[in-house]
C-alpha cells in the first residue's frame, strides 16, 4: 500500500467533504498536514481530534482567493515541518444559474474560489518544490469540466480552466521534479452535494437514490474514494504519472448519452 509516512502535505478546503476526507486519510497515513479553509471552527475541531488521535494536522484558517492567505499557508508548512511534499488543491465553491440571470458577485464568487485559488497554490507551492528537486500539486477539478451540466456554465469553465492549468504546469515545471496531477470526481456525498439538492421537489434521500441508480456502481462517491486515490497520486508510486486527469466517478462518464 502506498504510504504518505513523514510526508508534509497542504489541503485546501480540508475541513468539509472531500478535503476533510484527505485530511483525516493523509494524517492517519503518517502524513504531517496543514489543511486550510474558512471554516474556523470545523478546522480547529478537525486539528485537534487528529492531533488527539496521536497525528499531526494544523489548521490553517485562509481564504485561497487572497493571495497572502495562500502564501501563509505555504509558509506555515515549510517553518513547521522543513519541506512541503504534496498539495491537494481542493477548496471549491458552487452555485448555479442560467447564463442569462447570472450576477457578476457569483462570477467571480467561482472564478475566485475554483480557478484563482489553485492559481495562488501553484504559485507559492512550486518554489519550494522545484528547491526540493521533488513536490505532487493535485488540482480538484470534476467531471463538469467534461459534461455539459444544466445550470452551471461558470463551475463547469473554471473545472475546465483547471485541467487546461494542469498540463501547462507540467510542461513548465515538471522538468524541476514537480508532478501535476487533475483528479475529477463524479457526484460525491458531502455538503457541497446535499447544499445543490435545495429548492428540489423531492427529499435528498430521494435524489440520492435515483442519482445512484444511473451510477455504473449503483452509489454515490464517498469523500474516502477520492482520498485514497489522492494519497496514491502523491505517493513515490505514482512517480510516472503527470499532467493527467483521473477519473473518479464510479463509471458516469462510460454511459452512452440515452
Ligand atoms: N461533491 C461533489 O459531488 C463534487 C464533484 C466534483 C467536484 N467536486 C469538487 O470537490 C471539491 C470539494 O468539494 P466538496 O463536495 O467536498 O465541498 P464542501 O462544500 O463540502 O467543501 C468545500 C471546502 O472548500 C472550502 N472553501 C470554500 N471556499 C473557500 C475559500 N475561499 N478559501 C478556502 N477554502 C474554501 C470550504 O470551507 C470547505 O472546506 C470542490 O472543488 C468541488 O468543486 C465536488
Amino acid at each position: 500500500m502506498s504510504s504518505l509516512q513523514e510526508k508534509v502535505v497542504l489541503v485546501t478546503g480540508g475541513t468539509s467533504g472531500i478535503g476533510e476526507g484527505c485530511t483525516e486519510l493523509f494524517a492517519r497515513d503518517g502524513a504531517k498536514v496543514v489543511t486550510m479553509s474558512i471554516q474556523a471552527k470545523e478546522g480547529e475541531a478537525l486539528a485537534k481530534r487528529l492531533t488527539t488521535e496521536g497525528h499531526t494536522c494544523l489548521f490553517h484558517y485562509g481564504d485561497v482567493s487572497k493571495e497572502a492567505d495562500v502564501k501563509a499557508a505555504v509558509d506555515l508548512a515549510v517553518s513547521r515541518f522543513g519541506r512541503l511534499d504534496g498539495v491537494h488543491a481542493n477548496a471549491g465553491l458552487m452555485r448555479n444559474q442560467k447564463i442569462t440571470d447570472l450576477t457578476l458577485e457569483d462570477f467571480y464568487a467561482m472564478v475566485n474560489v475554483n480557478l484563482l485559488g489553485p492559481v495562488l497554490v501553484a504559485k507559492y507551492a512550486i518554489p519550494v518544490m522545484e528547491r526540493q528537486g521533488k513536490g505532487v500539486l493535485v488540482m480538484t477539478t470534476s467531471v463538469a469540466a467534461d459534461i455539459g451540466f444544466p445550470c452551471h456554465g461558470i463551475y463547469c469553465a473554471t473545472k475546465a480552466g483547471l485541467v487546461a492549468l494542469i498540463r501547462s504546469l507540467t510542461t513548465d515545471h515538471s522538468p524541476k521534479g514537480v508532478r501535476f496531477v487533475g483528479v475529477s470526481p463524479g457526484t460525491i456525498d458531502t455538503p457541497m452535494l446535499a447544499a445543490s439538492c435545495a429548492g428540489w421537489s423531492k427529499p435528498k434521500e430521494e435524489i440520492y437514490a435515483d442519482v445512484a441508480r444511473r451510477i455504473p456502481v449503483q452509489r454515490l462517491g464517498k469523500p474516502a474514494d477520492i482520498a485514497h486515490a489522492v494519497r496514491f497520486l502523491m505517493s513515490d508510486e505514482a512517480g510516472f504519472i503527470n499532467g493527467s486527469i483521473v477519473n473518479l466517478e464510479g463509471g458516469t462518464l462510460c454511459l452512452p448519452p440515452w
